[in-house]
């Protein structure tokens, strides 16, 4: 696979683990104790994410898919003709088929993601159904500075990004607001096509995140199964749960695991001490209202066109042009 491969500024100590054995010692030695929600990714927590999309109680994968899907051709005349599709981290492929197969001659796809592994299936599975488009992949951390490969020729349509599954909201508001206007200064003249999910009834954004199957439970768990299977972590994955609340003031879940007992476990050579109901933050699920998101897109630099939501108000799908 031709693919522009682009490392972070720190040198990874630990090739082939995408920087997550670094990032773990760093995360557990602080107070309050963290680990970022890009390591859930891998394999077995991808499996498991494809497995929440699915969940009775998980509406948002669902809803959105319904939204594209409805609104389809509206978002391609938007788009315009021989578009060039940016998407920050490749998702499912169900997504952005969607939208390629509404698009008029859509020109190229230039998906960028942390797994070459994933983006190389991604590659070819496209490449078999649109033999037309130009399949440019960029391994890349999209939250860090990046190099996109350069514009097509002229005559081409617009660059537009593709930016999906509400993962806006993992980035504290602050944040949120950075990566937009970074996604602008890429996308030139184009514009954004970014899933966001809503504010609701707190009953049900807890539920979402406490599936009674315990899907949502073991893929936070995850983080500690990934630390046993490539770091050799002697974590007991019934020593720590799944908690999960929604913080009602600042409109977000937050995601931890918390240590039912006082134990230590070895990493990397390190001891790594645990107090009875320490937590160790995961995520955040940052929600908006529709108006709150587009005053974000705006001091952005986007002016904020259409946006799609459902009949009940669960998800948000916003068209943004730079
Ligand atoms: C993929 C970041 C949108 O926040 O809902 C699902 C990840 N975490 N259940 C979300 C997730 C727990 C998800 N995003």
């Amino acid at each position: 696979m031709d693919a522009m491969v682009q490392s972070s500024a720190a040198p990874n100590p630990w090739p082939g683990c995408d920087g997550f054995a670094h990032h773990l010692l760093e995360g557990l030695r602080k107070t309050p104790k963290e680990i970022a929600c890009k390591f859930f990714y891998d394999s077995e927590g991808s499996a498991l994410f494809e497995a929440i999309c699915a969940l009775p109680e998980y509406y948002q994968t669902r809803t959105e898919v319904a939204l594209l899907r409805r609104h389809a051709g509206e978002i391609a005349s938007l788009i315009g003709p021989g578009a060039q599709i940016v998407e920050f981290g490749a998702g499912a492929l169900r997504k952005i088929r969607i939208l390629l197969d509404a698009l008029a001659s859509p020109a190229a796809y230039v998906p960028i993601d942390i797994s070459g592994a994933y983006l190389r299936d991604v590659v070819r599975l496209l490449a078999a159904d649109y033999p037309a488009l130009s399949l440019s992949p960029v391994i890349a951390d999209f939250t860090l500075p990046l190099t996109l490969p350069p514009f097509l020729p002229s005559g081409s349509g617009r660059r537009v990004g593709f930016f999906p599954g509400s993962t806006i909201g993992n980035f504290r508001p602050p944040a949120a607001l950075a990566l937009l206007r970074r996604m602008r200064e890429h996308l030139g003249g184009g514009g954004l096509l970014i899933g966001v999910d809503l504010v609701k009834d707190p009953a049900l954004l807890h539920a979402a995140y406490n599936d009674s199957a315990g899907v949502t439970a073991a893929f936070n768990k995850n983080l500690l199964a990934r630390a046993n299977r490539e770091l050799g972590a002697g974590f007991d994955l019934d020593a720590f749960a799944h908690y999960a609340p929604y913080d009602l003031h600042n409109r977000r879940i937050e995601m931890y695991l918390v240590s039912a007992k006082r134990q230590s476990i070895q990493l990397a050579g390190e001891t790594i001490h645990f107090a009875a109901g320490e937590a160790v933050h995961t995520e955040d699920s940052q929600k908006y209202s529709i108006e709150c998101f587009r005053e974000m897109a705006v001091r952005a630099g986007f002016s904020p066109r259409a946006v799609w939501t459902d009949e009940n108000r669960l998800f948000s799908l916003h068209w943004l042009e730079s």
